[in-house]
C-alpha cells in the first residue's frame, strides 16, 4: 500500500499548506522551527515519513529570509524519511535578474536556481517572470511545473467588468494578456515601456479612441513597486479614460505600493493569492493542487527533467 503524501510548512506560511492538505486531502506533517537565543535556527521533523513524496509550502515572496529555514526544512524531512521533496511556492523570486546589464552584475536569478534546485527534488509554482528564459528548465534542474494564473483572471473578469478592454503595459506582458483577451472574449493593447531605474518607469500609451466606452483594464505579473500602473493610470486619466481596474498575478506591494496605486486613481486593485495580501481576489489554489499532483506522479523522473506548463 502506498503512504499518503504529507505537506509540510515553513513557519509562517500554514495557510497555503493547510489549502494544499485540503484540496489534496492528504494529512500535514509537523516541523519544530525555533530560533535559538543567538538567533541561529533549530528545526526537527516531528512526523515520520517513512519513504513518502512530501509537500512543503514555503513561498518564497520574501526570499532572503525564507531561503536558510527551507533549506532546514527540506533537510529535516529527508531525515525523518521523506523520499521526494515537492517545493511549493506560488511566487518564484528572483527571476527579473536574467541577464548582465551593467558590467560586473550578478545573474541572480541562475544563482538562486541552483541553490533552490539542490535543495528540493521538484517546484511548483505560478507564472514566474519569464522574460529572456523561456522556461524554468533553463536555469532550474529539478522538475518544475508552470501554473497560469490568465483561466481565473479571465473568469474573473468576466464575471466582475462590464466591457473589458485588457490592457498589457510591456511587450513582457503580451504573453499572459493575450490569454486572458481571449479567454474572457475582450479586446487587449500591449504597450510600450522602458525602465529607467527601480522607480522610474516611463510608459507609451498609442491612442485609444477604438475602445472608448471600454473599462480599462490593466493586467501585469509582478505589482512590486507599482510605478508600472501608476504611470498607466496617468496616461488613461489624462486622456479621458475612466479609472482602470488593476490585476496583478503577484502582489508583491513593495513599501507602500499598494496605498500609492490607490491614490493613483486605481478604480479597483485585485491580485491573485499567490503573495498573501488584503487585494488577494482570485484563488490559485485548484491550479497549485493540478501542479502538485502532476509532479507527484510515479512517471516523473526525480531529477532533470524538463519544465511543463498545463
Ligand atoms: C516587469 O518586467 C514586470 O512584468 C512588471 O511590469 C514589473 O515587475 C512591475 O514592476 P513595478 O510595479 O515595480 O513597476
Amino acid at each position: 500500500m502506498t503512504l499518503p503524501t504529507l505537506v509540510f510548512s515553513l513557519p509562517g506560511h500554514e495557510a497555503l499548506g493547510k489549502g494544499i492538505a485540503t484540496a489534496l486531502d492528504v494529512p500535514e506533517g509537523a516541523l519544530t522551527v525555533r530560533e535559538f537565543p543567538d538567533g541561529e535556527t533549530y528545526v526537527r521533523g516531528e512526523t515520520p515519513c517513512d519513504g513518502r513524496d512530501v509537500v512543503l509550502a514555503a513561498n518564497l515572496f520574501q526570499p532572503n529570509a525564507a531561503m536558510l529555514p527551507l533549506m532546514f526544512c527540506a533537510q529535516a524531512m529527508r531525515v525523518v524519511g521523506a523520499r521526494r521533496i515537492i517545493l511549493v511556492s506560488p511566487y518564484l523570486p528572483y527571476m527579473r535578474q536574467d541577464a548582465r546589464f551593467q558590467p560586473g552584475e550578478v545573474i541572480t536569478s541562475r544563482i538562486f536556481a541552483k541553490l533552490l534546485s539542490q535543495t528540493v527534488d521538484g517546484l511548483v509554482t505560478v507564472d514566474p517572470h519569464l522574460h529572456r528564459y523561456t522556461a524554468l528548465s533553463e536555469i532550474y534542474s529539478i522538475p518544475s511545473r508552470t501554473e497560469h494564473a490568465a483561466p481565473a483572471i479571465a473568469e474573473w473578469i468576466r464575471s466582475h467588468v462590464d466591457r473589458p478592454l485588457i490592457i498589457g503595459p510591456d511587450s513582457e506582458s503580451e504573453q499572459w494578456v493575450e490569454q486572458v483577451s481571449n479567454l474572457a472574449h475582450a479586446p487587449h493593447i500591449v504597450l510600450s515601456k522602458k525602465r529607467r531605474g527601480d522607480r522610474d518607469v516611463v510608459v507609451e500609451v498609442p491612442s485609444l479612441d477604438a475602445w472608448r466606452g471600454c473599462t480599462p483594464v490593466l493586467v501585469d505579473d509582478i505589482i512590486s513597486t507599482a510605478r508600472t500602473m501608476i504611470e498607466t493610470i496617468g496616461h488613461l486619466t489624462r486622456a479621458g479614460y475612466s479609472a482602470p481596474i488593476c490585476v496583478g498575478v503577484h502582489g508583491v506591494f513593495a513599501g507602500d505600493a499598494y496605498e500609492e496605486l490607490q491614490r493613483a486613481g486605481a478604480a479597483k486593485v485585485v491580485t491573485c493569492n499567490t503573495v498573501p495580501h488584503s487585494s488577494n481576489a482570485i484563488d490559485l489554489t485548484p491550479a497549485l493542487t493540478q501542479g502538485i499532483c502532476h509532479l507527484l506522479k510515479p512517471t516523473v523522473p526525480s531529477q532533470g527533467t524538463k519544465e511543463s506548463t498545463s
